[in-house]
């Protein structure tokens, strides 16, 4: 029996097409592709603008740079996440201020609020699995808490200082797993100040690497500035992009301020087109129909705890099964996943918190600190969630898991 792998792409003769046709058209860096990706993503999350960029890492790093985060600064973040979520705060040089998260793995808003001191900048909300964060509750939190927000009055950026503008914590959601979420009925990208997503290639929507920003700043800020910005953030700073000065004539450039470079090419946004033509209509409804799956298999059955996808106000994007095994502890976690491997299955953990990671634990992060962080890593599995996933591979998956589980537990 062939190993049902964890989460490979969906690549199929539309996808290889699409690219060798950007490759043939004789511009193959950002151009008409990523263009018309970003103008797409934008009417898809019904916001102004979205900048398309080279990963959800770099385009959320630009973000705390454009707000002038650094020494000094603090930004709040669940424990539970991927590295990438706290890694952009250290390369800028402030401190990630870890929080715990709810039973349903998102970040815990009262946790948030007790963390606010007048050093917080920023608060990034993970979607993990592609459960929305408590954005809405997080916003209003911002709000509330601005008297404690202490701007830095010497920040210059584009003309502006963005920390006196916004007189607040920014709120930054990472969305990585989320993209086509829901909150009230609206899709991911429409709620925080900024929401950045990852097209990274086990994402829901992959352009092979690649990530980007949907911009949804109050009045004053002007998405078409935040936009022009951004993009000269992500090209060194420079006053043109390569497509402007193929313009005959239109040589001449400047440099403005050393930016960094990170811009999508676009032969990754003739992946992102067509992932995202067919999107609401074949990836999100297959990989719903998955996940009920699962959720058939295992809801019933008390030995596990299955993932929430949606309640009153918020949808999943089906990203993650986020499956935990009830009363396990790490190590038969451990052994359990061992156990379904040995039955040709592919599956993983979704995350190992932050403070159990050297680097972290380094600094003085301790996970006794987050306790439910702990327990649900500890307990947790990912189960295989695809598009080409057949039912009879859920099947074998589900009975590799159950097989599993009373192999170890008994
Ligand atoms: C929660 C989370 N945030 C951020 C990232 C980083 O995304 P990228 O690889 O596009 O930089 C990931 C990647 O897996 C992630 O899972």
């Amino acid at each position: 029996m062939p190993t049902i792998p964890f989460s490979p792409p969906r690549i199929d003769d539309r996808t290889v097409n699409a690219v060798a046709e950007a490759l043939r058209s004789g511009w193959i860096t950002t151009g008409p592709r990523t263009k018309e990706f970003e103008r797409r993503l934008a009417a898809y999350c019904g916001v102004e603008r979205v900048i398309a960029l080279n990963s959800w890492t770099n385009a959320c790093e630009l973000v705390l740079r454009w707000y002038g985060i650094g020494p000094g600064d603090e930004v709040i973040v669940p424990a539970y996440t991927y590295c990438a979520t706290a890694n952009i705060v250290m390369h800028v040089g402030a401190r990630p201020v870890l929080v715990d998260v709810l039973d349903d793995f998102t970040i815990d808003p009262d946790a948030v609020r007790r963390a606010l001191t007048p050093r917080t900048k920023c608060i990034i909300p993970v979607d993990i699995g592609g459960l929305p964060a408590r954005v809405p509750e997080l916003m209003r939190l911002a709000e509330e808490c601005s008297p404690l927000f202490t701007p830095a009055v010497n920040l210059r950026v584009a003309g502006t200082n963005p920390q006196m503008r916004l007189g607040r914590v920014l709120v930054l959601s990472d969305a990585a797993h989320s993209f086509g979420a829901r909150i009230d009925g609206r899709s991911v990208g429409a709620q925080a100040d900024i929401t950045g997503f990852s097209f990274h290639a086990v994402k829901n929507l992959t352009t092979a690497e690649g990530g980007a920003l949907a911009f949804n700043l109050p009045a004053p800020f002007d998405a078409e500035e935040l936009y022009r910005h951004f993009n000269t953030m992500s090209l060194h700073g420079q006053s043109k992009d390569a497509l402007a000065k193929t313009q005959p004539g239109a040589w001449r450039y400047d440099v403005a301020f050393p930016g960094w470079k990170c811009n999508m090419t676009d032969l990754q946004a003739a992946i992102g087109l067509v992932e995202l033509e067919r999107y609401d209509s074949d990836t999100q409804p297959r990989r719903k129909a998955i996940c009920d799956r699962y959720d058939s298999a295992f809801a019933e059955d008390d030995r596990f705890i299955t993932p929430t996808f949606r309640d009153e106000r918020r949808t999943s994007s089906h990203h993650l099964y986020m499956l935990r095994v009830r009363g396990a502890t790490e190590a038969q976690r451990d052994a359990i996943i061992t156990a379904i491997a040995r039955r040709d299955v592919s599956v993983n953990v979704h995350f190992i918190p932050l403070p159990l990671l050297t680097f972290y634990k380094g600094l003085g992060y301790r996970m006794s600190d987050h306790p439910r962080s702990f327990e649900l890593y500890s307990r947790e599995i990912s189960l295989p969630v695809y598009y080409d996933l057949t039912d009879d591979q859920v099947n074998t998956v589900v009975a590799a898991v159950k097989d599993a589980v009373a192999e170890v537990l008994g």
